[in-house]
């Protein structure tokens, strides 16, 4: 079907202005009188509409071309709007494409984000949804913009393996076969599986990324993960999408720029590339959005040692639901109390206790702590996970024998240490995070488009 996207009309009005066009669209609103009908018409291609004039005593228009949701053709001239300095299309003909009956879901008064949820299918059609998703993209866009301008290259790491990256016990499985009482043992059982061993869904692409990371020293990945937590929360999934770089001779401090300099220039480009959306969240979902964002872009992020981070949270005259001590995890409350209450910006909390993170991050000489950090924002929690990597070989099988880890199923990963070792970091931004932080949006559903968690598959 031959026709113009509604966005180059209304970007480049000078252009169309006196031309005929043809426009093809879902009708969002309609006024209609026996004299007129306007049609406010979206295609999706940018967050304004189009208006369309029909004048009812020169064509004829069939009136299921004005209902709600119903998908039309308009042929017509683009002229200056009546009202505003915009412009619109006076119909010469209209022609319909697909009838939407009364019962369509979405109707003009807003309806809640938990209703929309429940019809997936259809909820891409609001403001809302149009706005979310056109963010989202244009936000992956710019992550891969700055990783290809600094020389990374881009890889695909296996979703389907057999080692458990985080070690938490959180893998789904792949699996051809159910379970036999026949077999003996579990290992008996796998062996006469689709792969002849245990496997899962990968949680991380890291442990892949080193191996890519170990030949041309910066790599990222971005792809999905999966995560059987049983977590019912505002922001876990069991599928995400995970940006992951990795980049040799960088230590930690190397990668914590690297992470910030990175999320502020896609900060930017999602502010300057969707002023209408962005204007459109500052309103409806986070009074106040953009005006953070900038501030963002322009001011360095906090940081502050786990240990010292700790106190903080001891002295904070707050009642936690969970207990803060040395050693302890640190909770979403705490994570939202550091970032929202005392630094009121994102903020990296540095070297966590060795025994409450992962086997692959570097011991610090103290020996009780390792070089992660977890870049922690307002509203929200934690965005980033990151660490510099354990580079020395014993250290590494240490760490691992420590947790009662499979050595036999690391091999690769370990031959990273034995052949031209180098001290190299990454890290792991949580996609959907991260456009939450960016639109404002409160629940994680809400910018996924058929989001996976516990008891929902729809
Ligand atoms: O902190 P995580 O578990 O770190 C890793 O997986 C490392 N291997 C990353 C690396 O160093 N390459 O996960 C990284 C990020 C989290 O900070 C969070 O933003 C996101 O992934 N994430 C989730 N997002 C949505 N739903 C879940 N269930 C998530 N689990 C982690
Ligand atoms: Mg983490």
């Amino acid at each position: 079907m031959k026709h113009t996207d509604i966005v180059d009309i209304l970007n480049q009005p000078e252009e169309y202005l006196g031309k005929t066009a043809v426009v093809c669209g879902w009708v969002r609103t309609s006024r209609d009188s026996s004299a007129v009908a306007f049609l406010e018409l979206s295609d999706g291609t940018c967050f304004r509409r189009l208006q369309a004039v029909i004048d009812k005593q020169a064509i004829a228009v069939d009136p299921e071309c004005t209902k709600n949701g119903a998908s039309v053709r308009v042929e017509g001239q683009i002229v200056k709007a009546f009202k505003g300095d915009g412009v619109e299309i006076n119909a010469a003909s209209v022609s319909l494409l697909g009838k939407c009956p009364p019962e369509y879901p979405i109707q003009k008064k807003r309806t809640t984000l938990e209703f929309l949820r429940s019809i997936p299918h259809l909820r891409l059609r609001t403001n809302t949804f149009n706005a979310v998703f056109r963010v989202r993209s244009v936000a992956a866009q710019a992550i891969h913009r700055y990783f290809h301008d600094n020389h990374y290259v881009y890889v695909n790491t296996p979703i389907i393996t057999a080692s458990d990256c985080e070690g938490a016990g959180e893998m789904f499985r792949v699996t051809t076969q159910g379970y036999d009482a026949k077999y003996a043992s579990e290992e008996e059982y796998y062996k006469n599986d689709f792969f002849g061993q245990k496997a899962g869904l990968s949680v991380s692409g890291q442990l892949e990324g080193e191996v890519a990371a170990m030949a041309f020293s910066k790599i990222y990945t971005f792809g999905p993960s999966f995560r059987a937590e049983n977590s019912n929360t505002t922001r876990h999934l069991a599928e995400f999408w995970h940006i992951e770089p990795e980049v040799a001779f960088a230590e930690l401090p190397d990668i914590m720029e690297i992470a910030e300099d990175m999320i502020k220039y896609v900060i930017r480009a999602v502010l300057e590339e969707c002023p209408d959306e962005m204007t459109f969240f500052d309103s409806f979902m986070e009074k106040g959005l953009k005006d953070k964002l900038w501030h963002v872009v322009n001011s360095k992020f906090g940081v502050v040692d786990y240990t010292d981070a700790i106190e903080i949270l001891k002295k904070a005259d707050v009642k936690f639901q969970y207990p803060v001590d040395w050693g302890c995890d640190i909770q979403t409350e705490h994570e939202r109390y550091l970032t929202e209450v005392v630094f009121r910006k994102p903020v990296f909390v540095i070297n966590y206790p060795k025994a409450i993170k992962s086997f692959y991050m570097k011991q610090n000489a103290d020996g009780k702590t390792v070089a992660a950090t977890d870049l922690l924002v307002p509203g929200i929690g934690e965005i980033i996970g990151c660490s510099e990597r354990e580079a020395d070989l014993d250290k590494l099988l240490q760490a691992m024998q420590d947790r009662k880890m499979d050595i036999s199923s690391y091999r690769q990963y370990l031959d990273l240490r034995t052949f031209g070792s180098v001290p190299h970091s990454g890290f792991g931004l949580g996609f959907e995070r991260f456009v939450m932080y960016v639109t404002g949006m409160e629940n994680i559903r809400d910018v996924t488009l058929f989001p996976r968690s516990v008891g929902n598959i729809m």
